[in-house]
């Protein structure tokens, strides 16, 4: 059975994809990323936690649960990362790796999105990739539990 877990948070509004504005999010569906991210991990021999919430607390609490009990974190944390000091704090308190995730190029849009509080704790940053970034965010975060010593 496969190794460390690897928790996957999706924020508000994630679980409408495929509908939602697919010019920018794209077509596919929160479950085929999700099925995606399983497949990658069964080849990374790593343990996958995906979940989606459209509530801040929730949030909060899978990060503070996932001290001690993931290896590291995968965060996209929607229209909460242009918000929330309260997922930033649990992330600070997590001390795990963690990577934010973004389907759109956020840099690219709107101004209240050039901002987010998951940057400053975050130790990797993709975003514009669409669905791709997901899973190169699971390859970056098996070399950064595992070292650049061997090739996947
Ligand atoms: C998003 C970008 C956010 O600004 C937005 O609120 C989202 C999705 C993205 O994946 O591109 O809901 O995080």
């Amino acid at each position: 059975m496969a190794g460390e877990t690897i928790l996957v948070l999706n924020g508000p509004n994630l679980n409408l994809l495929g509908v939602r504005e697919p010019e920018i999010y794209g077509n596919e569906t929160l479950a085929e990323i999700e099925e995606a991210c399983l497949e990658r991990c069964a080849e990374l021999e790593l343990r996958l936690d995906f979940r989606q919430s459209n509530h801040e607390g929730e949030l909060v609490t899978w990060i503070q649960d996932a001290r001690g009990n993931a290896a590291a974190i995968i965060i996209n944390a929607a229209a909460f990362s242009h918000t929330s000091v309260a997922i930033h704090d649990a992330l600070k308190f997590a001390e795990l790796p963690v990577i934010e995730v973004h389907l759109s190029n956020i840099f690219k849009r709107e101004p209240f999105r050039h901002a987010s509080y998951i940057s400053t704790v975050a130790d990797g940053i993709i975003c514009g990739l669409g669905s791709q970034g997901y899973l190169l965010a699971l390859d970056a975060l098996w070399r950064l539990l595992h070292g650049n010593d061997e090739e996947t």
